[in-house]
């Protein structure tokens, strides 16, 4: 059997586009109000220096259209019955002496609301005294805690412009340095951030980003998240890192009317081995995000999402200032360093040690990463992603995330994804599969897949690729089909999974003569 030895099938991964290689020119980096917010000086670019932040001096906005910042004025603590800065309290507590976790946690709840008196702080006690070894405990404590206070309050210094808001429909760009990134990071460490530690806020509806919840409890993932997180933060304590990171609000403007697309499919490369974040650098590589951005990043989730942003910590920003996102609209996150390795997945991740980043960086200082977080739906019952209203739905979000505007749209990296949504979410790969290669179609790119392992799955997606391909079956004609799916059989179906699979209906859709072949055993191609 020849498929026993292949890892791979479809078009060699050599073949298809990646960045910087297939990038086109990049407009001189500039901000533009309602669009792009830069945070720092674009003449102050390149040749390896640290950006300089833009404007000179800190300009303080306390409004519901910007992040509320620590270091605000209008950053309030109310001591007898007066109300004292946050900001001051929060400097004078934290340049005192920290010398073990319990001043820590104690320093932490000096500044923190009322309601913050119950949190917890055992897994970072246990990382403190149990994993450390005693001299990594006090480099800890001497060295690597004060760098990081220190970044942490060079906040007014460092991101001095307001960050606006990435509210729920709004397209607009972020774009600021890895110093700034760091500065905010260390911020979220320390749990400063104002009006972020209670769910009965105006920021109902962004993810948490205090890291509160990662130093609670006792489970060993705790402790490897903080592993991961603490080796980001001594890399970018003792070395300042001197690249930018753009996060971009995407929502899909122009309805897709997708029976009647004539588009034909693109390449795709599918392989049971190898990761996204491993093999498919250059290319657009799609997070498997919640709508919450970073999903259980903070807390305790551990799956794709949460470990693309543990060893990427930058990604973790997005939380500050990311709504919700809505059925069609993405996060795109540009020029993210990877600080660490990893082994293992969800129960068993591991922190694998400290990860040297030589990605090439674009013209305005990025690393040639990009990230796209897209939330696929959440199915409890399998039948129900077969409703027409829900695959819409999914290639819609799919498209918003592989598609790039007019002008951009041309010679892109191809998408390199899995099984979105098929694991947590409870999705069915073979439909994923193909809605993916739907919407990649749409925007123009190819497709690298990475079954995690699966190797049916593999060679099931590849002869069905390979099958409409060959009969020149356009996207519309495709569409057509997985909703006929749901009429035909899902819909008269009485058990809870499908009589005839999806991929056998498509079989025999298009081509009836194969109405009696047995696709369990042969492939099409056969
Ligand atoms: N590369 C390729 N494939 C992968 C990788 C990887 N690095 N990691 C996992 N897979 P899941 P979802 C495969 O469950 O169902 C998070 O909490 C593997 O087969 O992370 O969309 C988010 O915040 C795995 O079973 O994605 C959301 O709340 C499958 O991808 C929620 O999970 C799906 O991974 C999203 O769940």
């Amino acid at each position: 059997d020849i498929i026993a030895e292949v890892s791979w099938l479809g078009t060699p991964i050599t073949e298809l586009k990646r960045m910087p290689e297939c990038g086109g020119w990049l407009c001189p980096l500039r901000d533009v109000p309602d669009q792009h917010t830069v945070m720092i000086m674009t003449d102050s670019l390149g040749n390896g220096r640290v950006p300089v932040p833009d404007p000179a001096q800190f300009c303080d906005t306390w409004d519901d259209v910007h992040v509320k910042m620590p270091c605000s004025s209008s950053n309030l603590f109310p001591v007898e019955d007066e109300n004292k800065s946050r900001w001051e309290l929060i400097k004078e507590t934290l340049n005192k002496d920290i010398t073990n976790p319990l001043e820590l946690k104690k320093a932490i709840l000096k500044y923190s609301p009322a309601h913050a008196k119950k949190w917890d702080f055992t897994a970072f006690h246990l990382y403190c005294t149990k994993v450390l070894a005693h001299d990594a405990a006090e480099h800890l404590f001497d060295s690597l805690l004060p760098d990081m206070v220190q970044l942490a309050l060079r906040a007014s210094e460092l991101c001095t412009k307001p960050i606006p808001l990435l509210k729920r429909d709004m397209s607009h760009s972020i774009t600021m340095s890895q110093e700034q990134v760091a500065c905010l990071l260390t911020n979220a460490f320390f749990c400063t951030f104002p009006r972020r530690s209670s769910r009965r806020t105006e920021y109902s509806n962004y993810p948490d980003i205090n890291f509160v919840k990662l130093f609670e409890g006792s489970a060993s993932r705790k402790i490897e998240k903080l592993k991961t997180l603490m080796c980001y933060f001594k890399h970018v304590t003792e070395q300042r890192p001197s690249g930018l990171v753009t996060f971009t609000r995407k929502t899909l403007d122009i309805p897709i009317h997708w029976k009647r697309s004539k588009t034909l499919l693109t390449r795709l490369h599918i392989t049971f081995e190898g990761t996204i974040e491993a093999d498919g650098y250059g290319m657009l590589q799609v997070d498997f995000a919640n709508a919450f951005v970073g999903g259980g990043v903070t807390s305790s989730g551990l799956v794709q999402e949460e470990i693309r942003f543990l060893i990427n910590p930058e990604l973790i920003v997005s939380r500050l200032f990311t709504e919700a996102l809505g059925h069609q609209e993405c996060l795109i996150i540009t020029g993210t360093e990877q600080f660490s390795k990893y082994k293992g997945y969800d129960g068993t991740f591991q922190w694998g040690g400290s990860h040297q980043d030589t990605t090439p960086r674009d013209d305005w200082q990025r690393r040639c990463t990009e990230i796209v977080a897209i939330d696929a739906l959440r199915f409890r019952n399998f039948l129900e992603q077969f409703k027409p209203e829900n695959i819409n739905r999914e290639l819609d979000k799919a498209y918003c995330g592989f598609a790039r505007p007019e002008g951009q749209n041309t010679n892109l990296a191809a998408v390199a994804t899995g099984n979105w949504g098929c694991g947590v979410f409870g999705g069915d790969t073979r439909l994923k599969a193909l809605i993916q290669m739907l919407a990649a179609a749409e925007a123009g790119r190819d497709v690298a897949y990475f079954t995690f392992g699966d190797k049916k799955l593999m060679t099931d997606v590849h002869n069905m690729h390979s099958f409409l391909t060959q009969r020149n079956i356009c996207v519309g004609e495709k569409v057509t089909i997985l909703l006929e799916y749901f009429t035909s059989v899902c819909k008269r179906c009485v058990s809870r999974q499908p009589d005839v699979s999806l991929y056998s209906f498509i079989y025999q859709q298009v081509d009836p003569s194969l109405a009696s072949y047995d696709f369990n055993t042969h492939s099409a191609r056969q």
